[in-house]
């Protein structure tokens, strides 16, 4: 089945790009910052304490400059893209600013607005990460004159509400899962430096630490309120790990060149994410998928078609392309919720939440 993306080929493309959502698209999230202040970290005050000396020392400080031949390899290694990987590449450029942003503007509006001066000062850590992160990218935008003006997408792009606790499992998944798609391209690219197409790839192991480290904020903050851990909880546990993973499955399967340049296959690599992902998270919920259940990848396969049919209704137009979009997206629904019954492997916690990124 074709892949669909829309094209980039302006700056008002890019920018339209990431203010627009989609189900499969980064969003910016609103919270309760009341209940934000109500948070605790007692109960791993010591775990917390060593972690946020790792934050202040801030061992990336001096990683996301460029050195002096980036702009030139990368202008040089551009000329080798075909057409349908230079695509495919801006649009991953453009939707991991989206996220890397996403993550700036959310962790900047909680510092602003709680008094709890343990996430207070967490959430100014993590903004100043995540801030450099985005900026990096728009670097690599700006050599194609996509750049993306970053003032106006926080003005213009619509919010979405999220309780504290689904803002935990949903960011806590989307650093982890962020950690492991970055060492997974940082080690096949180390292997093959010669399928390495953007000098930007070389950032990516330092960068994904600072992933890492967001995600073992969050796992402290659930493991202190274990609360969030239990009972009608593991439900919402088990539909964010789903959607997580369907989401980036979907959205892999639309840019198959950019992994095959890379010398990955997409469903591979995905099943590498998710295996690592899976090992990561054992830290903190206590389910897991269970990605090896024949169902789980064949279901997975069927919301990719069902999510390209729904597009190509959606490009159609008309009454019978809307028609179309809402069979498949009904569809989609369909899946995802037959997805969320397989069964789910049962988890007991380690006694200490912190875990290395050792991958
Ligand atoms: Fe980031
Ligand atoms: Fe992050």
């Amino acid at each position: 089945m074709q892949a669909a993306i829309s094209e980039i080929n302006s700056v008002e493309d890019a920018a339209k790009k990431a203010v627009t959502n989609t189900i499969f698209s980064p969003r910016f999230y609103t919270t309760d910052y009341e209940a934000m202040n109500r948070i605790s970290v007692e109960p791993v005050r010591a775990d917390w304490d060593a972690m946020m000396a790792e934050y202040e020392g801030d061992n990336n400080h001096d990683h996301f400059q460029r050195d002096a031949n980036f702009a030139e390899e990368a202008r040089e290694l551009a000329h080798k893209m075909s057409p349908e990987l230079r695509q495919e590449f801006l649009d991953f450029l453009v939707s991991s600013l989206t996220s890397e942003f996403s993550g700036c503007v959310l962790y900047n509006e909680i510092k602003r607005n709680v008094s709890n001066p343990d996430i207070k000062k967490l959430m100014e850590y993590m903004a100043r990460d995540e801030s450099r992160h985005a900026g990096f990218i728009n670097s690599s935008l700006k050599d194609y004159g996509l750049g993306i003006d970053l003032g106006n997408l926080k003005r213009s792009k619509s919010y979405t509400y999220f309780k504290p606790k689904y803002i935990f499992y949903a960011t806590y998944l989307s650093e982890k899962i962020g950690y492991a798609r970055y060492i997974k391209i940082f080690r096949q690219l180390e292997k093959h430096p010669d399928k390495r197409f953007h000098p930007i790839f070389r950032w990516f192991q330092r960068w994904c630490n600072d992933e890492f480290r967001h995600g073992e904020s969050f796992a402290l903050i659930m493991r202190a309120n274990p609360g969030l851990l239990q009972g009608g909880n593991v439900l919402w546990i088990r539909f964010f790990l789903l959607a997580v993973y369907a989401t980036m499955y979907v959205r892999d399967h639309t840019r198959p060149e950019l992994k095959q340049a890379m010398g990955l296959e997409p469903t591979q690599y995905d099943f590498d994410v998710f295996r690592i992902t899976n090992e990561i998270t054992k830290q903190v919920f206590p389910v897991l998928l269970d990605i090896d259940h024949p169902a789980f990848h064949r279901n997975l396969d069927r919301l990719y078609r069902c999510a390209m049919r729904a597009d190509a209704g959606k490009i159609a137009g008309g009454v019978v392309g809307n028609l179309k979009k809402a069979f498949w997206s009904v569809a989609g629904a369909a899946v995802f919720a037959r997805m969320y019954f397989i069964p789910v492997k049962s988890n007991i916690l380690p006694k200490s939440a912190r875990l290395a990124p050792s991958w």
